[in-house]
């Protein structure tokens, strides 16, 4: 139908006046509106400031050997947040503990999620693990898991005879000169119970070894997409090789162990106690993850968290112990006032155990200053904004990747006097972090990360590198 003239014309007035009326309204609000997205757009806060990056590598070629350093030098030329361009990722770097606050207190729902990754894809079942699973209900529900089974003060109490066991045996390894590489046991130990020992001995070390060396490589395929083809590193291959071994390892000792109960029925109860039994019993009764029926645990699920125990759980839990020894070596002070606390608490014909440790002031000070100064993860696990959002005045684009500096946070001279300084006093009754603690709740110190997203293994990680830390210093005293 044509609109002329004269069909205006022929309307009846009030229906035309109502009709110019509802349209000056409209182009009013369409006006109104144009004019303050403008306005909001020339209000938007800027982007926080960061060094020039190369062309497609970004600012990947200037972060040399060691990035937490790079970055923390960078953080004192262009302030607390940092934004770098990863190849073609956004990246923001939180350098100050108020800043990680910010970050991982008042955003933290925003930052639950870890970047996509190729160790992710190929190494932890395409995501289906808890390290690097999308935050939401399935995550939620690994981490319930765990957290009832393996890390609940009653499951770690139920588990203290096996971290004393392995504090012992590090203490006769180190005679050996291999501490750093037998303390990991307890954790491989406990999730897998007594099928671990059907498999062939050094295999479990050799490939958790070899995963942590490929997982810690920085892909530069993961940064630019178009050399992700390439995999100039060969950072993928070895992945998918790895990632083979173990699972053929797991598949082994997953037929194993369902092979073993139904031959012994009887055992059933007693090998139901370790993780793997609990979780290869929820399989066999299809039991549901997530509330909903289509979500049910699988053997893939199995093997993704049991990856993730063995790789999170170990050399971040070693080198804290291996640093603790190196510290208290190169103070000869410190080593013996520790000596002398653990010989009055403990007493000198006895290992320690674990009902010792809150009675020892001191070693519980002296075990924090290591996690300060040598963090296991000194850029913690990244993670990814979901939606935009503005940090302390500067905005933060959806998909940025968040690197949060613990290392340099716990040197910072504003929060910590002399920060170089090994001084386990400094958090004692009477010093000036009487009350800082390594939990996530102050931010000057977060080794274990914060927020929703931080350690699940925590308290494990903690009682076993300080029981580990004081055995080792009082068997020396002994020596
Ligand atoms: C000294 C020992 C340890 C240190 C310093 C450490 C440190 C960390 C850090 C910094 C994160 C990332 C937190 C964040 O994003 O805010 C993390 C995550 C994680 N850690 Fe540990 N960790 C230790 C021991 C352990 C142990 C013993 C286990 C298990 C047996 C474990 C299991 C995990 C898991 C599963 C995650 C992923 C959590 C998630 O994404 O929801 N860690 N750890």
């Amino acid at each position: 139908m044509k609109l002329s003239a004269s069909y205006v014309m022929d309307l009846p007035l009030p229906f035309l006046v109502s009709t110019l009326g509802v349209s000056a309204i409209v182009c009013y609000v369409l006006f109104f509106l144009s004019g303050k997205a403008v306005e909001g757009r020339r209000r938007r806060p800027p982007l926080p400031p960061g060094p020039r990056g190369w062309p497609v590598l970004g600012n990947l070629p200037q972060l040399g050997g060691k990035t937490h350093q790079t970055l923390h030098e960078m953080t004192k030329v262009y302030g607390p947040l940092l934004r770098l361009r990863f190849g073609s990722s956004d990246v923001v770097v939180a350098g100050s503990a108020a800043v990680a606050e910010q970050f991982l207190r008042i955003h933290d729902a925003n930052f639950s999620c870890r970047p996509p990754n190729s160790g992710g894809e190929h190494m932890a079942y395409d995501y289906q693990d808890v390290v690097f699973a999308p935050y939401g209900p399935r995550w939620r529900a690994m981490r319930k898991v765990c957290a009832v089974n393996l890390f609940s003060a009653r499951a770690l109490d139920d588990l203290r005879a096996v971290r004393e066991r392995e504090a012992a045996l590090m203490v006769k390894a180190l005679v050996r000169e291999e501490a750093s590489s037998t303390a990991p046991q307890a954790v491989l130990l406990v999730p897998l119970g007594r099928a671990v020992n059907k498999v062939p001995p050094g295999s479990f070390k050799e490939i958790v070894l070899e995963v942590m060396r490929v997982g810690g490589v920085l892909n530069v395929g993961d940064f630019v997409p178009a050399l992700r083809w390439l995999d100039p590193q060969r950072v993928v291959a070895n992945m998918k090789k790895l990632h083979r071994r173990f699972d053929d390892m797991m598949n082994g000792i997953i037929s194993e162990r369902r092979s073993s109960r139904f031959q012994q029925p009887a055992a059933d109860e007693e090998s139901n106690k370790d993780l793997l039994g609990l979780l290869l019993a929820m399989v066999q009764t299809e039991q549901p993850l997530t509330g909903g029926d289509e979500d049910r645990i699988t053997d893939t699920y199995i093997k993704a968290l049991i990856l993730n125990l063995f790789v999170a759980g170990t050399d971040t839990t070693s080198t804290i112990v291996e640093w603790s020894l190196a510290e208290m070596i190169r103070h000869p002070d410190i080593l013996n006032q520790a000596q002398e606390e653990l010989d009055a608490v403990v007493g000198r014909d006895r290992l320690v155990s674990e009902s010792h440790l809150p009675s020892l002031t001191f070693f519980n000070a002296v075990i924090k200053e290591p996690f300060r100064l040598h963090p296991s993860t000194p850029l913690s696990l990244p993670r990814m904004a979901a939606d935009d959002c503005e940090v302390a005045g500067y905005r933060i684009p959806k998909g940025s990747e968040l690197l949060v500096n613990v290392w340099g946070i716990a040197r910072d001279p504003a929060l910590w006097p002399d920060p170089l300084e090994f001084r386990p006093a400094r958090f004692l009754p009477g010093g000036s972090h009487e009350n800082v603690d390594v939990k996530g709740a102050d931010f000057q110190l977060i080794p274990f990360g914060a927020g929703r997203r931080i350690c699940a293994g925590l308290s494990w990680g903690l009682r076993m590198v300080t029981l580990a830390s004081a055995t080792l210093v009082h068997a020396g005293g002994a020596a």
